[in-house]
Order: structure tokens, then C-alpha cells, then sequence
């Protein structure tokens, strides 16, 4: 039998449908992220995306592997974390893995995909934006 989650899993890292993390608030003091300090009450998010596609946690990291995700361990790098981490976690993510699995399944068992006349997939994965963020500069958050 065909086994969907690593595709889900690596789908999810290379696209997550939340790119950057919710929003959150440093605590008195501040805090260190490697070499910047963000000073305390400091509205600051984490880029997923950006984390799941760095090429020192997940060479190569644009390349689509679901075996990546095969021989899943409890081990929490290289980082994933397309629902987030902790109690602000998305509390949905069962029902989600459930609704991904079923409609996957369903599109394979009902369609013959393929892409478009004139489309080979490169433009999806080249020039989609995200709107939130200007592009461009890693440090910001950029979704490239
Ligand atoms: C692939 C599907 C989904 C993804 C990738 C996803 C991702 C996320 C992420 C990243 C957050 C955290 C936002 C933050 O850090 O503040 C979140 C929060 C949340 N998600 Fe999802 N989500 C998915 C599906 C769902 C579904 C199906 C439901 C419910 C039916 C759901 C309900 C929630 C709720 C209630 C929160 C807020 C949790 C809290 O603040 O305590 N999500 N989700």
C-alpha cells in the first residue's frame, strides 16, 4: 500500500500553508535569535518556510524527497514545523492529516493529473509570492 504521509510531510516543508508562523512577543529582557537581539515586547514571528527550505538542515532543500520523512524519528532537527510548535500550536492538526490523507487519496483514486499545456511546474515554484513579505531579503522573511 502506498504510504501518503511522506509526501504530505515534504510537501508541507517545501509549501506550508502558514509560511511564517503566528506572531509573538518577546518577554522582559529580550531575547537572543543567534546574533540579533530583539529587545523585549518586540512583535516577532518565525519564517517556517524559510527554516524548512535552508539548505543546512534539509540538503537539497527545494528538491521534492518524500524519503525524507520515511523513517520518522522523535528527533526534533532538522526543523519542520508547518503546525508550529508549543501550546500556540495548531490544535487542528489531526483533523488536518486526516482531511490531507482523505482528499489525496481521493484525487488519485478519481483523476489522471498532469500539468497544463505550457505549464511544466516551474512557475508555481518560482514566481509564487507571499504577499506578506516584500521578497528578497532572508533576514525579513522573505518567502524565496
Ligand atoms: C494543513 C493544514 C493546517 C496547517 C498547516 C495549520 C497550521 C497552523 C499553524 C502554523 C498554526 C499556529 C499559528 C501560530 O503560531 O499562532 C495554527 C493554529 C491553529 N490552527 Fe491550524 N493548520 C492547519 C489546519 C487546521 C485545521 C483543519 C484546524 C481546525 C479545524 C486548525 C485550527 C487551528 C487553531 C484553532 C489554531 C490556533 C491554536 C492556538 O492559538 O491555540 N488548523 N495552524
Amino acid at each position: 500500500m502506498f504510504d501518503y504521509n511522506p509526501c504530505l510531510d515534504e510537501t508541507l516543508r517545501l509549501k506550508p500553508a502558514v509560511i511564517a508562523g503566528g506572531y509573538r512577543q518577546t518577554p522582559p529582557g529580550g531575547l537572543w535569535f543567534d546574533e540579533r537581539f530583539a529587545p523585549s515586547d518586540t512583535t516577532v514571528f518565525v519564517p517556517a518556510q524559510l527554516i524548512q527550505t535552508d539548505g543546512r538542515y534539509w540538503p537539497p532543500a527545494r528538491v521534492f524527497i518524500p524519503e525524507r520523512f520515511s523513517s520518522k524519528s522523535n528527533d526534533l532537527s532538522p526543523p519542520c514545523l508547518p503546525f508550529t510548535l508549543g501550546r500556540q500550536a495548531c490544535s487542528g492538526k489531526n483533523l488536518a492529516w486526516i482531511s490531507m490523507r482523505s482528499t489525496l487519496s481521493k484525487i488519485a483514486q478519481h483523476f489522471d493529473l498532469s500539468f497544463g499545456p505550457g505549464e511544466n511546474g516551474e512557475y508555481f515554484d518560482t514566481e509564487a509570492l507571499d504577499l506578506l513579505y516584500d521578497g528578497g531579503d532572508p533576514a525579513r522573511g522573505a518567502a524565496r
